[in-house]
């Protein structure tokens, strides 16, 4: 929240406030506008330096796109945005990218130089051998009509899959939602019996920088068909039970 941030700011005097505003990992959650807005304020008053990752702004498939914080008044000289393409071309090639203030790009690079040279070469070419060969505007489509239908079979079914109680959200695009099972229960210890009926999750716990939520969890739906979802939802109904 805008505010509790500008109170954050002045008791703890950061330089640099990191963000992933897009379908946020693990919450799938996205920041509105105004919220941008206001976090962008807040950096241009408190002299903040924003780091903007977004890896997953390219996976929306449903609602409009909201405009990075990078574009909002007061931040655009003080804002790196970073994406990747680990989400949309290949994780194994760990290759990203940054767009920021010139004043800021030679200090990246050192800080990049010193923590693991450089990126593998060869791995750039492979993937600007990919960009120049392929339509990747052609595969996101593709990704985003699967991931679609992959999220929408877990919406389907989690109301019978998840105890009475539970709550959850419906991200726009990304890679996983975030649930909530009935205060009282704790997501880390039931994955023990999940895997025992060959499912898994990720606990919500680890993610939490404060006093952490057990009742949380993190549910990906990317990986496999709505037929192989369907089926991963009845196996956690019964790991429930
Ligand atoms: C928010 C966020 N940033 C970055 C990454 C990874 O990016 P890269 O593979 O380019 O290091 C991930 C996930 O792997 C992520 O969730």
């Amino acid at each position: 929240m805008p505010d509790a941030l500008d109170a954050l700011v002045t008791a703890e005097r950061p330089k640099l406030l990191y963000l992933v505003p897009n379908f946020q990992n693990p919450t799938g959650r996205t920041l509105p506008l105004a919220r941008r807005r206001a976090v962008a304020e807040v950096a241009a008053r408190r002299g903040l330096w924003v780091v903007e990752d977004d890896p997953y702004g390219e996976l929306r498939f449903s609602g409009e796109p909201v405009q990075w914080i990078a574009g909002c008044a007061g931040a655009e000289d003080r804002t790196v945005l970073l994406s990747s393409f680990s989400k949309v071309m290949a994780p194994g090639l760990r290759l990203g990218w940054l767009r920021g203030p010139a004043a800021l790009r030679r200090a990246c690079v050192i800080a990049k130089q010193a923590a693991d040279l450089h990126t593998s070469t060869v791995d750039q070419a492979a993937a600007a051998r990919y960009l120049a060969d392929r339509d990747l505007d052609a595969h996101l489509a593709t990704v985003r009509d699967a991931y679609r239908l992959r999220r929408d079979a877990l919406l389907a079914g989690l109301a019978d899959a998840l105890p009475v109680g539970s709550s959850w959200n419906r991200p726009d695009g990304g890679m996983f939602l975030w649930a909530r099972l009935p205060s009282g229960h704790d997501a880390t210890a039931l994955l023990k019996q999940a895997v025992a009926h060959h499912v898994a999750y990720v606990p919500g716990a680890p993610f939490f920088a404060g006093r952490p939520d057990p009742a949380t969890m993190r549910l990906s739906f990317t990986t496999h068909s709505p037929e192989e979802i369907a089926v991963g939802l009845t196996r956690l109904a019964k790991a429930f039970a």
